[in-house]
């Protein structure tokens, strides 16, 4: 009795379950950074986080590229490291590694529609953007693609996560994956945990030029990009088009600049005023934006170089983290063969 107690009373039984995760198919830039990462550096205190390395979700649209796929699981990893996810307190996986994450999608499958899955509003809005992939009528959309969804329930139910931190175009993902749930608890008796979403602060990062920062819109500043990258790429970024002369008066909300002086300088208010006043040229703003921010990426970047010299300590990081995650999602796999009648010879 005694000894069940003191069990009860660890601190990671207390806590909820979160799951997220990523694909890793490019570096990790600022967007991902301010979007997602820091929300999940805050959220390890107070949850039992579980990270992933979505690589076989990244297959699904980088089948034919699978080099791509290897060598940014790695990048992802020390990304998610130098953004502070401690693996102290954090697991951190890589999905292909645990087998019973495919065994689910198996049994999911049967649990939703193939139109169901059409109608899905992420499905569609990705389908759309891989024309080259798929084709303009999506007739040639592969099964793999389709149905990542249902993979999705099952890297979130295999470990019974029950907080979802993403961003907004992944609740009809989230929304899928409950129904699979109660459609499962349904049929088989309740075994799987519906997950909540819990959506990060809106904070959607604008790129160099104004549009949302993405890879392939090359406009994004990376977590791993060198002193020399950064000073370009703030340089060559958009300001204020109707500021002609260096004591003009501007509008900083137009600039992206000021949009990131928002982000890391801790003067940014004078940098406002300045701007507005007319007392401030652009050149001088963009160098103390790049003083700004070097010093905030200042730690950042250290553990990035820590991780890219010991690459020994962050595949133990992954070993050890995805053991652990595969532990975790064997007991919820014979829980739901068990529900499902055939855990045969048990
Ligand atoms: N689909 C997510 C993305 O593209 C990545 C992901 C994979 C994920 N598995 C997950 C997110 C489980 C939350 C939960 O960003
Ligand atoms: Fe942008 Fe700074 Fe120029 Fe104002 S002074 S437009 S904030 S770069």
């Amino acid at each position: 009795m005694c000894y069940n107690l003191s069990i009860k009373f660890e601190g990671d039984i207390m806590k909820k379950r979160i799951l997220s995760g990523m694909r890793p198919t490019g570096r990790l830039h600022l967007g991902h950074y301010f979007g997602t990462l820091q929300n999940w550096v805050k959220l390890q205190d107070s949850y039992d986080c579980y990270f992933e390395i979505a690589d076989v979700q990244a297959l699904t649209d980088n089948y034919d590229n699978p080099e791509k796929v290897k060598n940014n699981v790695r990048e992802v990893t020390i990304d998610y490291l130098s953004a502070g996810i401690d693996p102290k307190k954090s697991t951190i996986f890589i999905q292909s590694m645990i087998p019973e994450i495919a065994e689910l999608t198996v049994f999911y499958s049967n649990l939703v529609t193939v139109s169901r899955l059409y109608r899905n509003p992420t499905v569609k809005t990705e389908a759309k953007q891989k024309k080259e992939l798929f084709g303009n009528d999506g007739e040639s959309i592969t099964y793999g693609f389709l149905g990542y969804p249902v993979s999705q329930a099952a890297d979130i139910t295999a470990f019974k996560g029950e907080v979802i931190p993403v961003g907004e175009d992944q609740l009809p993902l989230i929304e899928q994956c409950r129904e699979i749930v109660r459609k499962f608890n349904h049929i088989y008796g309740e075994t799987l945990i519906e997950p909540n979403a819990l959506l990060s602060e809106n904070k959607r990062i604008k790129g160099l030029d104004g549009n949302k920062m993405s890879k392939s819109l090359n406009n994004a500043i990376y977590l791993s990009d060198s002193k020399e990258e950064i000073t370009k790429k703030i340089m060559g970024a958009t300001t204020d088009p109707k500021k002609l002369r260096k004591d003009d008066p501007a509008d900083p909300e137009v600039c992206m600049v000021y949009s990131y002086h928002k982000l890391v300088n801790p003067n940014v208010e004078k940098v406002c005023s300045e701007c507005k006043e007319g007392c401030r040229g652009c050149v001088a703003c963009k160098k103390e934006l790049i003083a700004a921010m070097e010093e905030y990426l200042k730690p950042i970047q250290e553990k990035h170089k820590y991780y890219e010299e010991h690459p020994e300590v962050v595949d133990k990081i992954l070993q050890e983290g995805t053991a652990k995650a595969r532990e975790e999602a064997k007991k919820v796999t014979n829980e739901v063969k068990e529900n499902m009648l055939i855990n045969y010879f048990n």
